[in-house]
């Protein structure tokens, strides 16, 4: 039982400042780079989980490039790179005292991430492997990556992120988990749902409207919401609760000494599709449980794919 990721692979760029910067401002911060994006970070997290995992992306001509493949063959994970002329994508990120960040992505190579590239890598999808996407990559290139999925019989999570108010009915559908944060889910919402809710709201609504909302949302899908210091909300369609007692739940935080929280949606989602993967008896509130463990730790190391946790390999 394997994890596929497709997705993103950035070099990020970090200067962590003392506040994030309000327009105008010229700050000093000290600056540090290493690999990043939200696919790369995932697919990190789920090999350093123990699963035997394959990352799917495309790649610029340059040192960028180098990096992703010197890093993925030392950490075994298989590789499989569309080249593009483009540029390897890159990410600007500030993180401040508190651990916060904010990102602004260049996708470069990423935005040209092909369906028909992702379609044959990921050739080798089987019954029980878990296939993880996200929304740093061309919309089709996401679809055909679940479609892969479900005709393989493996179970496709789409990890909403970042927001992306174009994502459309025909993708959400596609998926089976549905991993958003506050911020994608009331973007979601709002879409899909008609709800506008803000982003901060979130974690204060009681279980029964939270499981409303993730129903009208994802009908036949499970929605897991990330709620960060407040935890995670889980809820299941009526008819498939995945070996949980209870059809909707919460699970608290995990607590953590906090250095830098990039990439620890990125630990959890990785970490859920490898849980599920290597352990397919276990019930669902089990692995979200575990990856909810993975990503505090995540936060209490720097950078982003270099802070996911290794674990002893099952
Ligand atoms: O989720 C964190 C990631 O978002 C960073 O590594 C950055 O590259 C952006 O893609
Ligand atoms: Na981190």
């Amino acid at each position: 039982m394997r994890v596929f990721v497709a997705g993103s692979f950035n070099v990020d760029h970090v200067w962590r400042v003392a506040a994030l910067p309000p327009p105008g401002a010229t700050l000093a911060g000290q600056y540090a780079s290493g690999p990043g994006g939200k696919g790369f970070n995932q697919a990190i997290a789920a090999r350093r989980t123990g699963a035997e995992t394959a990352f799917v992306c495309a790649l610029g001509p340059d040192g960028g490039a180098r990096m992703a493949r010197e890093l993925a063959a030392a950490d075994g994970l298989v590789l499989h790179a569309q080249s593009s002329d483009a540029p390897t994508g890159t990410a600007g990120i500030f993180v401040d005292a508190d651990g916060r960040n904010c990102i602004v992505i260049g996708a470069g190579a990423n935005a040209a991430l092909e369906p028909g590239f992702i379609a044959s890598a990921l050739a080798g999808l089987g019954e029980g492997d878990v296939l993880l996407a996200q929304l740093e990559s061309p919309l089709p290139a996401v679809a055909a990556a679940l479609d892969a999925a479900r005709a393989a019989g493996a179970t496709a999570i789409l990890n909403p992120a970042p927001a992306n108010v174009a994502i459309d009915r025909a993708l959400l559908d596609r998926a089976e988990v549905l991993t958003p944060n506050e911020t994608e889910f009331a973007a979601l919402l709002a879409r899909h749902v008609g709800e506008r809710i803000d982003a901060e709201a979130v974690a204060g609504l009681d279980q029964a409207r939270l499981h409303a909302l993730c129903r009208d949302l994802l009908p036949d899908g499970s929605v897991v919401v990330t709620l960060g210091a407040s935890g995670c909300f889980v809820s299941h369609p009526e008819a498939r609760q995945r070996g949980d007692a209870a059809g909707h739940y919460r699970i608290g935080a995990e607590p953590a000494q906090v250095v830098d929280t990039t990439g620890a949606g990125d630990a959890f989602n990785g970490a859920l599709a490898a849980s599920l993967a290597l352990r397919p008896a276990l019930a669902f509130g089990e692995h979200v449980r575990f990856a909810n463990r993975y990503a505090a730790r995540s936060t209490e190391h720097a950078g982003a794919a270099l802070a996911m946790p290794h674990l002893p390999a099952a």
